[in-house]
């Protein structure tokens, strides 16, 4: 007769069971990616480049991720804040994705942000740069790969001020990312003894600049420091030369104003300086292979935006692998990415405890149409996470 089986054993057979079972039917199963980016509109040119870094970076590894077939479904946001809930829930309950990615536009991450917390579905943030993502409104699901505001516009202060730049008008397109760049630039800027002597808030996404360049002309500041991405970024910086402001008023911005566009921008974008987590001149062996490959497979340049595509598959890959693909064990993949360290394009790649990168600032100058890597604006930026409980 055998010995009767504890109920402790049982429990532990059950579970055994489960997880293999788990583990089995994820070998088998698609694993389901959402893309949620801009495809059309202002940043689509944006979105484009996440969405094709994220699938050359996949190709490279077989198209499969933790030993799982990679189903693309992506959902055209057209950066708009008021179809958000609804684009979300397409992916996240239509859908039902495995892992959410995106977006560019921070009013459409907020929105993204109610729902994944509360469905406690996998998201890596790719661009959008909203404060609360890993502040306010931090999670144990939810990952940044790209920056935080703050990480792109606080640093720019410094070597303003440095070079003699005390008196700033501050223009942007008056929506998260814009008020929160620009609180994050003053926070800098005024601490340094600099002066704002006009705030110029520009509805999105309008690029009708005329009327405020002429204002800036008329107020006479030592220089002017503006957020603007994508299509508005271009023809901001075209607007800006021909008002004749390119050689008397020096222009700086976190480096979405010049990220992606300087072909469009041409001569206007000569001499702008900015600072960003990357820039294309980086002399480093992930990001000469990465550029290669980019370029090979798209004809285009890569940019940020695909910098980030990129990292976002690379950490996922990683994570991945050591749960085997089992996106069930949720528990198990969060402290996988937590634990996720890598050389990216834009230097060495980890994640702080509100799940943001850590990584430098770079102060870039366009010069000869290329950004050029002047020096190093903050060393192993970290985010403040204002409002983040989370590690703490
Ligand atoms: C944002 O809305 O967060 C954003 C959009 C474009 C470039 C950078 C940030």
């Amino acid at each position: 007769m055998s010995a009767p089986v504890s109920r402790r054993a049982l429990l532990t057979a059950a579970a055994t069971s489960v997880l293999a079972g788990r583990v089995r039917a994820a070998g088998k199963a698609k694993l389901k990616i959402g893309l949620l980016l801009p495809f059309s509109g202002t940043y689509a040119a944006l979105g484009v480049n996440i969405a094709d870094a994220m699938k050359l970076a996949a190709r490279k590894r077989g198209d499969k991720l933790g030993g799982r077939e990679i189903e693309w479904v992506q959902v055209d946001d057209e950066s708009d804040p008021a179809k958000a809930p609804a684009n979300v829930n397409k992916l996240v309950v239509g859908e039902k994705v495995d892992i959410l990615t995106g977006p560019v536009h921070s009013g459409v991450a907020m929105a993204m942000m109610q729902i994944v917390r509360q469905e406690k579905t996998l998201t890596i943030v790719t661009n959008a740069g909203a404060q609360a993502v890993t502040g306010t409104l931090c999670a144990p699901n939810v990952f940044r790969t790209s920056f935080s505001n703050w990480q792109s516009s606080y640093p720019c202060a410094e070597p303003m001020l440095k070079e003699g730049h005390k008196k700033v008008v501050l223009m942007f397109w008056n929506y998260s990312f814009g008020q929160e760049s620009m609180a994050a630039f003053k926070e800098g800027f005024l601490k340094g003894g600099g002066a704002v002597v006009k705030e110029i808030a520009v509805p999105f996404p309008t690029t009708e600049f005329q009327a405020n360049l002429s204002e800036i002309a008329s107020l006479k500041p030592d220089a002017v420091f503006v957020f603007f991405a994508g299509a508005g970024a271009a023809k901001f910086v075209k607007d800006y030369a021909d008002a004749g402001l390119k050689d008397k008023v020096a222009l700086y911005g976190s480096g979405f104003l010049t990220e992606g566009v300087l072909a469009a921008q041409g001569a206007a974008a000569e001499g702008i300086k900015t600072t960003l987590h990357y820039a294309d001149g980086l002399d480093n062996a992930a990001n000469k292979t990465f550029r290669e490959a980019f370029k090979k497979a798209t004809a285009r340049d890569a940019d940020v935006y695909a910098v980030a595509g990129h990292d976002t598959i690379h950490a996922l890959d990683l994570a991945l692998a050591k749960v085997q693909g089992d996106t069930g064990a949720q528990k198990e993949l969060i402290a996988a990415l937590e634990a996720v360290r890598f050389d990216s394009p834009r230097g060495a790649f980890r994640f702080s405890k509100a799940h943001n990168p850590i990584q430098d600032i770079y102060l870039r100058q366009v010069k000869g149409g290329k950004q050029v890597v002047l020096g190093v604006a903050q060393k192993d930026s970290e985010d403040p996470a204002a409002g983040c409980a989370m590690g703490k």
